[in-house]
C-alpha cells in the first residue's frame, strides 16, 4: 500500500516535472540563448516566432535549432515570393527596380545556404552552420543597403529612404540571428 503510494507521488512528480520543462522550454532556450549572445533584446521575438511554430511545444534546444532553420527556409522563400510580386506590380523608379532586381537574387543565393545550413546542423558543425547563416543573413542586410544606399547620385534622400522590404528583411535579420544563437548554445 504504502509502496504503492510513494510510486504514484513519483510518477505525479515526474508528470509535473514532465509538463513544467514542456511548456517553458521555448522560453528557457530564448533566454538562455540571446542572454549568452548578449542579444535579450529578441529575446522577445524568438519566443513569439518559435511558440507560433508546429511541434515547438515540448521540443528541446536542438528541436528548436532545427525549427528555427525550417522558419528561416520558409521565411527566405515566401521573401523572394513578395520580391518578385513587387516587381510584378510595377510603379518603381529605375533605381528602386535595381534593388529589387538585387535583393531577389540576393534572397535566391541565400535559400542554397540555407539547404547547406540544414546539412552543417544535422551533421553537427556548429561552425559551417554559423558561417553559413551569416551569409544568408547577410542577403538581408544587403538588401536593404541596396535600397539605402545612393546609387541615383542625385542626392534626393527622401527617394531613397523607405525600402519595400524593411519588414521582410527585419524579420529575416531576426530569425537568422536566433537561430544562430540557439545553436551556439547546443
Ligand atoms: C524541417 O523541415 C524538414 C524538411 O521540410 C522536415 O522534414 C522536418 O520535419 C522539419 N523539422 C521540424 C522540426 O520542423
Ligand atoms: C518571416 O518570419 C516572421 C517571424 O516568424 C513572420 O512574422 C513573417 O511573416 C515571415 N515572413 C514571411 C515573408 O513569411
Ligand atoms: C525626391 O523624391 C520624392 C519621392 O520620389 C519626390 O516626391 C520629390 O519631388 C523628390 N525631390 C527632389 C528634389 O527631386
Ligand atoms: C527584430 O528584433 C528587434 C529587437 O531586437 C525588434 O525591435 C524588431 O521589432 C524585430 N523585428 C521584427 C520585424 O519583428
Amino acid at each position: 500500500m504504502a509502496t504503492r503510494f510513494v510510486f504514484s507521488l513519483l510518477l505525479a512528480v515526474a508528470c509535473s516535472h514532465a509538463a513544467l520543462a514542456s511548456s517553458s522550454s521555448v522560453e528557457d532556450t530564448c533566454a538562455k540563448a540571446t542572454a549568452t549572445g548578449s542579444r535579450t533584446d529578441l529575446a522577445p521575438f524568438c519566443v513569439a516566432t518559435l511558440q507560433a511554430a508546429p511541434g515547438s511545444d515540448g521540443a528541446d534546444a536542438r528541436g528548436l535549432a532545427v525549427i528555427a532553420t525550417n522558419l528561416t527556409l520558409a521565411n527566405y522563400t515566401a521573401a523572394y515570393g513578395t520580391i518578385k510580386a513587387l516587381q510584378q506590380r510595377g510603379g518603381w523608379s529605375e533605381r528602386e527596380q535595381a534593388a529589387l532586381a538585387t535583393c531577389r537574387q540576393l534572397y535566391i543565393e541565400a535559400l542554397n545556404v540555407v539547404h547547406s545550413s540544414i546539412h552543417a546542423l544535422n551533421t553537427g558543425q556548429t561552425q559551417a552552420y554559423v558561417a553559413d547563416m551569416g551569409v544568408v543573413q547577410r542577403a538581408a542586410t544587403g538588401c536593404e543597403d541596396a535600397f539605402s544606399s545612393d546609387g541615383g547620385g542625385n542626392g534626393n534622400r527622401s527617394a531613397t529612404a523607405q525600402s519595400p522590404l524593411q519588414k521582410v528583411d527585419d524579420d529575416a535579420i531576426n530569425l537568422t540571428t536566433v537561430a544562430m544563437l540557439i545553436v551556439l548554445i547546443l
